[in-house]
């Protein structure tokens, strides 16, 4: 029996493993519709809110000719009554072929992935870990830069709680990247990941100031959200909430390849007078959700980029 396939986290994929995973969701964007999963059951266990994960995992399931099975809000389920998670998965194994979950807790998906006798996908864990956010950013870096290698990279706001970063970061070791790290001390890179980089070669700088002249450099300007859940002092979150806000008169001196990327959902980290320039890319980068997360389940259900390439069963 072949070992069951999952994606807990970016850290342990290879070079090749990435770009083969670029390569397929650059085929689901040529032909997003199929019935390559026809008769699978896809499972969305959301114990956080979301609208971009689980919609587009869902559609990515739904274009591929699954069902979908699932729940936004655990309230709904039997955990209120004391439920544990491994139960829950064990039960949910039982009806469908792949686990999508959303967590609060730093770990979860890597504990489910072990009692799972089917696939399990981290849609996000606690401040860990998003690696399906991060095959769709590689996603769009690849597609508006063209390569991932050599890249001047900015991650900009709350690099303490937000697990996107801790997920690009590690997944772009591969790449010889540069990243300028720009956060208020508050919410600066955990120490870990600052030893992480160290260990991989990964060059990074430090600062607080964000402001043109640091826009000037990059080829990807990341803005994050400030984790408003994350915080156990609301008073240092009104501190540090409103801390930078990209305005569309900093970005005069951007490079004419520069993009902007941002998980979403923004709060006011982005002025909407963004929204129009050509450097914004992250309704687009959303968009690509779709092709990167077709990609990732099909790819922990044993479909291969050859099945993908020759499948019979693309719809017009
Ligand atoms: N980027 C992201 O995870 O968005 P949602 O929280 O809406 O899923």
């Amino acid at each position: 029996m072949p070992t069951k396939k999952n994606l807990v986290t970016i850290a342990h994929l290879t070079k090749e493993e990435l770009m083969y995973m670029m390569e397929m969701a650059g085929e689901f964007e040529k032909h997003p519709n199929r019935k390559i999963l026809d008769g699978r059951v896809v499972a969305t266990l959301f114990f956080e809110p979301s609208t971009r994960t689980r919609l587009s995992f869902e559609t990515a399931a739904n274009r591929l000719g699954a069902r979908v099975i699932g729940f936004t809000d655990p309230k709904v389920t039997s955990s209120t009554k004391g439920e544990t998670l491994k139960d829950t998965i064990m039960m949910v194994s039982n009806y469908a072929d792949v686990i999508v979950m959303r967590h609060y807790l730093e770990g979860a998906a890597r504990y489910a992935s072990e009692v799972s006798p089917v696939p399990v996908v981290n849609a996000g864990d606690g401040a860990n870990q998003h690696p399906s956010q991060t095959m769709l950013d590689l996603y769009s870096i690849y597609k508006t830069q063209g390569t991932l290698e050599n890249l001047e990279i900015l991650l900009v706001g709350d690099l303490k709680y937000g697990r996107t970063v801790h997920s690009l970061l590690m997944a772009m070791r591969h790449f010889n990247p540069t990243f300028h790290f720009i956060a208020p001390k508050e919410l600066a890179m955990p120490e870990e990941y600052k030893v992480y980089c160290r260990e991989h070669g990964i060059r990074f700088t430090e600062q607080e100031e964000f402001n043109e002249h640091a826009i000037a450099q990059a080829d990807i300007v990341y803005m994050t959200r400030v984790q408003r859940e994350r915080f156990t002092d609301l008073m240092e979150y009104e501190r540090v909430k409103d801390v930078y806000i990209l305005r569309e008169k900093m970005l005069r001196s951007a490079k004419a390849n520069m993009k902007i990327l941002h998980p979403l959902p923004r709060v006011n980290e982005i002025a909407y007078d963004v929204d129009e320039n050509p450097h914004a890319y992250y309704f687009e980068q959303a968009h690509n959700g779709l092709f990167a997360r077709e990609a990732i389940i099909c790819d922990v259900l044993g479909i291969t980029l050859d099945d993908v390439k020759n499948d019979p069963t693309i719809l017009p």
